[in-house]
């Protein structure tokens, strides 16, 4: 049985001359059972006819909102789609798609749906990496769409460089991981940690670090969007913590070691997100210090590890190696030394990675070998880690009681 049977797929087509490569996608698609509708715009129909469409899909390609039979087509299609993969996307439609856009057919239907949106842009070098660009990416990266970065390789100017459409079989392969997420961890229970702790000096000041939160936020809202019961506790961000998860607030490294014990009891996974305080004042003034003009020094004393000491069978611990240099040796070190699973490690000296960023790019390292994940929006990112999770839950047969 085909891995998409029955799924509405919707395939939008611009002007590239990988569009010639699309064709072979909405074959893949429809050998995998899927109903595929293409939508086109016009300048991607001198490069390809509908009609190669058509033959593989057997559905009319839309190509004109206003010439279609149903005047509200945008509308039906969008909202029964389970996924929009435009392929090939140029570098306009990519500005049009950030911009919202309603100029052709290609960009009116990713404004009427909600489905998940892939992109494979398609374009020359140059294009690719101008400033406007990346930027356009970068906001359809924070709104959720999934970027599948192009290869590099001779295009068609017949110069060498980035800007390949992502192959046929890399979107499918994408696609189906994305689709097979949904409620993969309904029954589970996880446990995630976020933000920086923040340990007391005296009543109005703290030592802290930059941690924003993003990331376990979007690991703690991806958990819940593919049905596991979600217990996120939080140390103080600025950001809103996400509807449907449990919130636990915290402010200190022992605090939240009291709420990750009590937890986990009963948990599936705990993810340590959080970038918690390695050391704490050890005697909080009661009464704001007043200045003096002397030299001061504070006595610090170190927090215990919160996860190195859950030592619960069954329970699968995933860490975080924020570093700035030798990043895998020192992620390897933490992995053994806190018994995990599996560690998350990213350089936080790099600009699209460190603290506050919509995006990372991690590796994530087992005892097995690492992978080097590309440039991803903190939500894939937190979609990749659950994917291990639930890969490691499904290897492991449920041996708690109840
Ligand atoms: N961690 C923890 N308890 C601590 C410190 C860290 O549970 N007291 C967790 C973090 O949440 C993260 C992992 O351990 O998942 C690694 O944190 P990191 O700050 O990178 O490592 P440290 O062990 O603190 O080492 P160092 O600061 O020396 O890099």
């Amino acid at each position: 049985m085909g891995e998409l049977r029955d799924r509405r797929i919707l395939l939008g087509v611009s002007a590239s001359i990988a569009a010639f490569k699309a064709v072979s996608l909405a074959s893949e698609l429809v050998k995998q059972e899927a109903i595929v509708d293409v939508i086109m715009t016009p300048n991607a129909a001198r490069f390809v006819t509908p009609l190669s469409f058509e033959a593989i899909v057997h559905r009319p390609v839309i190509l004109d909102l206003f010439a279609a039979a149903d005047p509200t087509a945008h509308v039906s299609l969008g909202a029964d789609a389970d996924a929009y993969i435009v392929a090939p996307a140029t570098a306009d439609c990519i500005a049009g798609l950030a911009l919202g856009l309603a100029d052709d057919a290609v960009r009116t239907v990713a404004l009427a749906t909600r489905a998940p949106l892939l992109i494979a842009p398609a374009m020359e070098t140059r294009m690719y990496e101008h400033p406007a660009t990346r930027a356009h990416l970068a906001t359809l990266r924070a709104r959720g769409a999934l970027i599948l970065e192009p290869g590099t390789g001779r295009l068609a100017s017949g110069r060498i460089g980035q800007g390949r459409m992502a192959e046929p079989s890399e979107i499918l392969a994408a696609l189906i991981r994305l689709l097979g997420r949904t409620r993969d961890l309904a029954g589970r229970c996880i446990v995630v940690t976020a933000g920086g702790t923040q340990e007391p000096i005296d009543p109005v000041r703290h030592i802290s670090n930059r941690s924003s939160g993003k990331m376990g936020y979007a690991i703690a809202e991806a958990a819940r969007d593919r049905g596991a019961r979600v217990i996120l506790i939080s140390a103080p961000t600025a950001i809103a913590p996400p509807d449907g998860v449990e919130l636990r607030r915290v402010t200190t490294a022992l605090d939240m070691k009291t709420a990750v014990e009590e937890a986990v009891i009963g948990a599936d996974a705990l993810i340590m997100a959080a970038a918690v305080a390695d050391y704490r004042v050890a005697a909080p003034a009661e009464q704001k210090i007043k200045r003096t003009g002397e030299e001061f020094v504070l006595r610090l004393v170190p927090n215990p590890d919160i996860i190195a000491g859950i030592r619960q069978p069954s329970l699968i611990k995933v860490g975080f190696a924020a570093e700035t240099h030798d990043l895998v040796a020192n992620a390897r070190k933490k992995l053994e030394a806190k018994g995990l699973d599996f560690i998350v490690a990213n350089d936080v000296s790099a600009p699209d990675s460190g603290f506050g960023s919509d995006t990372n790019r991690v590796t994530i390292i087992d005892r097995q070998g690492l992978e080097a994940l590309p440039l991803l929006s903190k939500r894939e990112v937190a979609d990749r880690i659950l994917d291990r999770i639930a890969s490691l839950l499904r290897s492991r047969p449920a041996d708690r009681p109840g």
